[in-house]
């Protein structure tokens, strides 16, 4: 059994040493390649690599299945830093900042193909592991569509927040660990768990992604601090300022999303103390973590074999980055 430190170094060489792009049009490609080369946690392909080791010894199956994921996960990106319009991504320009809107749509695109092209060189389950794929890209779509949605809006509830980040984040962490399952010959119920696992794990780890927009050391998320609220997403953090506010400081923070004034970030974080945003966020973050770990429980493998993925899984919710 490898920890999440060893085989993300395995997938981090094994997937930059073996890109799939050509040469031509360098202008679409050399996106891909710059995007991909900033690296990232690679949590998603470790997390189908891991699944797959404890039905066996790692295969050529799962490390398809983990590329397709991460490139079908950077394709995301690539499309959700458009439509944020974020400046920075892993520390550096967006593609679309760097090279253009019409690139940053195509070599996106491209990249969700490529994607393709690695799940079909996967040799058992190809049918499920398809449908289970597809399912999951159509979710996420879902997901980001109510999350532009939630911009306009001051009414999103909690409940559709949870659906939101389930349909955008989270079952793609859920779809990794199932995949690595299928074609471990996993089948059924434990599969099942672990994709509960995931989304469970899913769920605090988008929550985690909210509180370090607003929280985060810009040189540890590499992202802009404070986009969220600059483009007044509805995260956990307003959510629960608006529901628990005053009256006076409802107005304050409806003025704030209603207008771009000087300070708007600094100002709504004081805001989120004062409501108590802040510590609800926290615990919501443990909350879902104990389901997520109630369900890998529930996976029928001695636990030992197991301790990987929940270090990986104590990891991602704790992480700063
Ligand atoms: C960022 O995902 C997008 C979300 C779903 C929150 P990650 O935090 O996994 O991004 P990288 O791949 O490590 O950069
Ligand atoms: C991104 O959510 C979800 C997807 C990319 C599908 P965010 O918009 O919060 O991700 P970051 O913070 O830009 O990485
Ligand atoms: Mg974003
Ligand atoms: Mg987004
Ligand atoms: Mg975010």
């Amino acid at each position: 059994m490898h920890s999440f430190t060893e085989l993300t170094a395995q997938f981090e060489e094994r997937f930059t040493n073996t890109l799939p792009f050509p040469q031509n049009p360098a202008t679409l490609y050399e996106p891909c390649h710059y995007l991909l080369a900033l690296g990232g946690k690679r949590v998603r392909p470790v997390l189908c690599l891991m699944a797959n080791e404890l039905f066996m010894d790692i295969s050529e199956n799962a490390w398809h299945g983990g590329t397709a994921i991460e490139l079908f996960h950077n394709f995301t990106l690539i499309h959700d830093d458009i439509m944020d319009k974020a400046p920075l991504r892993r520390g550096q320009a967006t593609i679309h900042e760097r090279y253009g809107l019409p690139t940053g749509i195509l070599s996106g695109d491209v990249m969700c193909i490529y994607a393709y092209d690695a799940l079909a060189a996967i040799t058992l389950a190809l049918p499920q592991v398809l449908q289970l794929f597809n399912k999951t890209a159509i979710e996420v779509c879902e997901g980001q569509q109510m999350d532009m949605d939630f911009e306009t809006r001051n009414d999103v509830t909690l409940d559709e927040y949870i659906l939101m980040i389930t349909l955008k984040t989270s079952v793609l962490l859920a779809c990794a660990l199932k995949m690595g399952a299928l074609v471990g010959g996993g089948l059924g119920d434990n599969a099942n768990k672990l994709y509960a696992f995931g989304k469970n794990m899913g769920i605090a780890f988008q929550l985690q992604d909210d509180y370090l927009d607003a929280y985060g050391a810009p040189d540890k998320i590499g992202k802009q601090t404070g986009g969220d609220i600059l483009a007044n997403k509805k995260t956990f953090l307003l959510i629960t300022a608006l529901q628990n506010a005053n009256p006076e400081q409802r107005v304050e923070i409806e003025a704030l999303i209603n207008g771009n004034a000087e300070g708007k970030v600094q100002a709504m974080l004081s805001l989120y103390a004062a409501t108590g945003a802040d510590k609800q966020c926290r615990d919501a973050v443990e909350h879902y973590s104990q389901l997520a770990f109630d369900c890998l429980e529930a996976v029928a493998i001695p636990s030992k074999r197991k301790v990987h993925l929940h270090e990986l899984a104590k990891w991602l919710l704790m992480r700063d980055k």
